[in-house]
């Protein structure tokens, strides 16, 4: 099959990408490298896949990119493109989650919809439901607490709304606080492993005591795979959950166990939007896939471990080669210096025209201000 893949230089979308490389279908990847975290984790994320055939990366931005260029061919679209995080989506930042994660999938939906597709699988979120319940099922009236599980469901809706009026072939996955190799770096477990690395202090909004069901990386692919060929997804709203619901402080300290170090923690005030408890009902999950999770927490933080600990080294090590790099000889450092103030006026001139071009006005957070998040987003 040929899918397009949205945001397939970042976390979830490069293990799909992979995934579907690996099944042996041809995957066309659109991401636009946005800087809401570093390039360099999302390049390295690619480069299991970069030199493959059957992959064709497109580094562009949806929201302004004339979509015919990927979607031409298509049999399917994975789109997993956003702007996450619930916790930056208040204030001046709300127009990024508006343009990324609503505009985006109805110019997305808009433009496939004469294209039978046989798949348009969305990325939805846990975070659409709200504090409305224990555990949390496809039913429930949702009651988003932050501004971006308002716009995750008003893109899910839109969904809905182009299967009934346009019959499209489409199917939303609620994911629940997905965790493992290449997480974003604003997410908790991340965090927490950079932390334990460092010997710093374990930053944890609230108590503590907020009820996450952590889902591995893996399972989630796996359902996306079994959603571009299951008939009975189709039109259908699900959850995937991990289905092993656990404090953050139990997360945590199964990471301590896990790294053998301990550190100290300081708990700040609990953030808005951050809701006290996540469990997913996997009754539909597992009636339409008949999947169970195969990856225990205990399994998937030490995975997430292992590769957290040979990321760090790398990102340090190159940080120092840069920081010790010596000028070549015989250069003239003074013009040098000059071209280099030069060219970064010219190119902050650019980015000024393109963020104004693409209607990204106000610049979004450098990787090292992005906001911490809470665990669910
Ligand atoms: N990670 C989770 O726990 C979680 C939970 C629930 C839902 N989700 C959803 O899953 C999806 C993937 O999440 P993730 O954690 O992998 O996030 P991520 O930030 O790692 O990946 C998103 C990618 O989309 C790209 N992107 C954003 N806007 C774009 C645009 N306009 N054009 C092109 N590319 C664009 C980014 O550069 C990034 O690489 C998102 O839709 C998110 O809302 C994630």
């Amino acid at each position: 099959m040929k899918v397009l893949v949205t945001g397939c230089a970042g976390f979830i979308g490069s293990h799909v990408a992979a995934r579907l490389i690996k099944e042996g279908h041809e995957v066309m990847g659109v991401d636009d490298f946005d800087v809401y975290y570093s390039r360099s984790q999302k390049e390295k994320n690619l480069l299991p896949i970069l030199l493959s055939p059957q992959f064709k990366l497109v580094e562009d931005n949806l929201s302004t990119m004339a979509l015919i260029k990927v979607l031409k061919g298509m049999e399917a679209v994975v789109h997993l493109a956003a702007q996450p995080g619930v916790r930056g989506s208040w204030g001046a930042s709300f127009h990024r989650y508006v343009t990324n994660n609503l505009q985006v999938t109805q110019k997305l939906l808009e433009e496939s919809k004469g294209n039978k597709l046989k798949r348009f699988v969305y990325a939805s979120s846990s975070s659409v439901y709200g504090d409305v319940g224990e555990v949390l099922n496809e039913e429930m009236m949702c009651r988003p607490r932050s501004p971006y599980g308002v716009t995750k469901l008003a893109a899910e809706n839109l969904c809905q709304l182009y299967h009934q009026e346009y019959r499209m072939p489409t199917v939303s996955l609620r994911f629940f606080s997905v965790y493992g190799p290449g997480q974003r770096p604003d997410m908790a477990f991340n965090r927490f492993c950079h932390s334990i690395l460092h010997d710093a202090a374990i930053s944890i909004y609230g108590d503590g005591q907020q009820v996450r069901d952590f889902t591995y990386v893996d399972d989630v692919v796996e359902t996306i795979a079994a959603a571009l060929t299951v008939e009975e997804a189709v039109g259908q709203v699900v959850n995937v959950g991990g289905g092993s619901p656990t404090t953050l402080l139990e997360a945590l300290a199964l990471l301590e166990e896990i790294s053998g170090k301990s550190c100290p923690k300081t708990f700040l005030e609990r953030q808005k939007g951050d809701v006290m408890s996540t469990r997913a009902d996997r009754t539909k999950l597992e009636g339409i896939f008949g999947t169970k999770p195969k990856t225990p927490l205990r399994e998937g933080l030490a995975r997430q471990w292992e590769w957290m600990q040979k990321f760090v080294q790398s990102e340090d090590e190159e940080q120092a080669i840069r920081a010790q790099a010596q000028p070549i000889t015989g250069v003239d450092t003074e013009a040098l210096a000059q071209a280099k103030a030069d060219e970064k006026a010219g190119k902050k001139a650019a980015r000024k025209a393109k963020a104004g071009k693409a209607g990204k006005e106000t610049a979004a957070p450098a990787p090292e201000e992005a906001p911490k998040e809470t665990p669910e987003a």
